[in-house]
């Protein structure tokens, strides 16, 4: 467990992370959650619920009032460390390759963003969250307290999830991984709702030749630059 770092005027706030796959926002937001003392809440963990759940029950991906149906009524609680759906541990599940695959049309419907938006709210009603993924930013959490946009260069992207794969024992090659990636980069950014975007007041960092202590240390020095004007 990493030391915690005490900054009072931070008390209730939301930090909201955003930005493409792979350019580090999950291990960057579970970090600075730890250091602060605060919850983190992957949104993009939920979508992949809904999905898994769809997929073990071969609901179409097209099949948006099925899928929201889902959205609504599965049960989906984040620890910081798991993610159960109706109180099974889909902590490894919801990463395979199908439900990376599927997610990106399931969380393109509105009805299934309106349902896990609600709930990302409630998770966050009374602050003190480090959250990540598309739209957290910009129709989650449009007055959160810090907003930033993480990225990084494709390849470097492609590179992580490389690791990420093989530490997961699946195979799969750089050019693989990069036609994944630059399909559901243009999938998400260019979706009718809530796409991905970078909102005028995140702060831009560029995680290229960053490593994770660089990018957690970066947002921390912003962040406390911050606490001071909040
Ligand atoms: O961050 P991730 O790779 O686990 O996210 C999986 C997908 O979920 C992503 O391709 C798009 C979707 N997503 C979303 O639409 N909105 C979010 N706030 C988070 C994720």
């Amino acid at each position: 467990m990493s030391k915690q770092i005490k900054l009072s005027a931070l008390q209730g706030k939301v930090i909201a992370i955003d930005g493409p796959a792979g350019s580090g926002k999950s291990t960057t937001a579970r970090r600075l959650a730890s250091k602060l003392g605060f919850v983190y809440l992957d949104t993009g963990a939920m979508y992949r619920a809904v999905t898994l759940f769809a997929l073990r029950n071969g609901v179409s991906v097209d099949d948006a009032r099925a899928l929201e149906t889902i959205a609504r009524r599965v049960k989906i609680r984040l620890t910081g460390e798991k993610v159960f759906l109706n109180d099974e541990d889909v902590t490894k599940d919801i990463r395979n390759p199908e439900v990376t695959k599927a997610v990106s049309p399931v969380s393109a419907h509105e009805g299934v963003r309106k349902a896990m938006v609600a709930q990302q709210r409630a998770v966050a009603k009374d602050g003190n969250v480090v959250t990540e993924g598309r739209d957290t930013t910009s129709v989650v959490f449009p007055d959160a307290d810090i907003k930033v946009y993480l990225e990084a260069s494709l390849e470097t992207r492609a590179r992580r999830r490389l690791i990420d794969f093989s530490r997961q024992g699946i195979s799969s090659t750089l050019e693989e991984q990069m036609k994944d990636l630059a399909a559901r980069d243009e999938y998400d950014s260019n979706r009718q709702h809530s796409p991905l975007t970078r909102t005028h007041d995140s702060i831009l960092l560029d995680t290229t030749n960053l490593t994770i202590d660089e990018q957690v240390e970066r947002i921390l020095k912003l962040v406390r630059i911050r606490v001071k004007n909040i």
